[in-house]
């Protein structure tokens, strides 16, 4: 019979891996309750609505990349390729804009994009990401870029930088487009046929464009950052002193337009100098008008999310602190029940434990207990079994000593 693989770009997590993965997790938990995000888990799959509203329907993601499908019904659905539009979605559906202090959320979970996948790019990803609602002050984007940047720092992960931008608001951008639409109309022929197109219809994503001569030809346009209205301007003044007092190093990108059409003002990005073509880790900004677009009130927004695989990559060398096993082994199948007895004992106190059914000699389990890379294991033979005692084997020393099964706690206490 064929076998049957994991679809491209997709893959499984298992040990060692896992505990990596495990490791992150527990750190993305335990830190962003230090600024009181609290979890939210969405559908992996919304209406497709959802994200043509609220991502843009001229970004690359709708166009491209989005894993669309009708279910039974004739409903159009899409995987989930981002997290933002589906909080907000659960925030206005739930009435938490209302009810909810602070509004603050915190997910971990998988996207979906159809791209080329390749070193640090899957069409199965996995992101954490936070959200923060109803506050519109500069300080809590300073506040937002700095929780990302000191997180990664905290699992230090290393060469990385902070670059932000501002991309304006409805009262400035109109006016910038105009002027960059007029650019990229002079310099149409060295533009891609896609950016020609992009010109007439979201000159701002000719930025996103990957082929080095619109990079090139699209250094040349005007920079966003030269056109914020005064509001803007203030604001992005006012998030660059923020910055300043967390202590965040920062540059300031005026390319960086970010890939999805709801930034509004500060945008920013993490950059690794590890990772090589696919090199942002964590990406984020202020949407100051997504959530009335999806049917929400008038209400601000900023937020980031971080690819996890990204992260991993730089992970790679952590030492992981390795849990202590136990093997516990019989002499024969008579003694079996009482280690079973033994090993009910330390699941209960919390111990890793391992016994072997089926190996019923000695040399066996004792061969079960070198693949394991156990760290001790413990005899129990018929001596032992008569007279209430433990053998106890430190497997990288090699010792061995006995001791009282009314020990047991407190050499637990001791060494594991
Ligand atoms: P994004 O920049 O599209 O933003 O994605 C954020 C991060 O997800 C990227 O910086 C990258 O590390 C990771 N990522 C994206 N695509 C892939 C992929 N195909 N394979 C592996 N990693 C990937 C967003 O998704 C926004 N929702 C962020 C946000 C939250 N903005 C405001 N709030």
């Amino acid at each position: 019979m064929s076998k049957v693989n994991a679809p491209k770009g997709t893959g499984d997590l298992f040990s060692p891996q896992i505990e990596k993965w495990q490791y992150l997790e527990d750190k993305i938990r335990s830190y962003f309750s230090r600024f009181l995000y609290r979890e939210i888990r969405t559908p992996v799959f919304e209406h497709s609505e959802l994200f043509q509203r609220g991502i843009g329907s001229e970004t690359e993601v709708v166009q491209k990349e989005m894993y669309t499908f009708a279910d039974k019904a004739g409903r159009s659905l899409t995987l989930r390729p981002e997290n933002t539009a589906s909080v907000v979605r659960a925030a206005i559906e739930h009435n938490l804009l209302n009810d909810m202090f602070p509004l603050r959320f915190l997910y971990i979970g998988p996207m979906f994009r159809y791209e080329k996948p390749q070193k640090g790019r899957q069409r199965q990803f996995h992101q954490f990401g936070i959200e923060v609602f109803a506050d519109g002050s500069p300080q809590v984007d300073a506040e937002v870029i700095y929780s990302a940047y000191n997180f990664l720092k905290e699992i230090d992960l290393r060469s990385i930088s902070v670059e932000v931008n501002s991309v304006g608001c409805d009262v400035c951008r109109p006016g910038f487009l105009e002027q960059l639409q007029t650019a990229a109309r002079e310099k149409k022929d060295a533009l891609c046929v896609e950016c020609q197109r992009k010109t007439d219809t979201n000159p701002l994503r000719i930025f996103d464009c990957k082929n080095e001569k619109c990079i090139d030809t699209s250094n040349s346009f005007p920079k966003i950052t030269a056109h914020l209205c005064e509001e803007c301007a203030v604001h992005f003044d006012q998030v660059k002193a923020a910055l300043q007092i967390l202590q965040v190093e920062y540059k300031i990108n005026p390319r960086m337009v970010r890939g999805l059409d709801y930034y509004t003002k500060t945008t920013f990005e993490i950059i690794s100098g590890q990772l090589g073509a696919q090199n942002a880790v964590l990406g984020g900004g202020r949407y100051d008008n997504l959530i009335k677009d999806l049917g929400g009130p008038d209400m601000v927004g900023i937020g980031f999310a971080a690819g996890m695989e990204r992260i991993i990559l730089h992970l790679q060398e952590v030492e992981l602190e390795p849990r202590k096993k136990i093997l516990v082994a019989y002499q024969n199948p008579e003694i079996q029940d009482a280690a079973l007895g033994l090993c009910e004992t330390l699941w209960r106190s919390g111990v890793h434990a391992y016994m072997e059914y089926s190996a019923k000699n000695l040399k066996k389990q004792f061969k079960k207990g070198d693949k394991l890379s156990a760290n001790y294991t413990f005899i129990l033979g018929e001596e032992e079994a008569q007279n209430n005692t433990i053998s106890v084997k430190d497997m990288s020393s090699r010792e061995q000593i006995t001791i009282k099964q009314e020990e047991l706690a407190q050499w637990l206490k001791k060494n594991i």
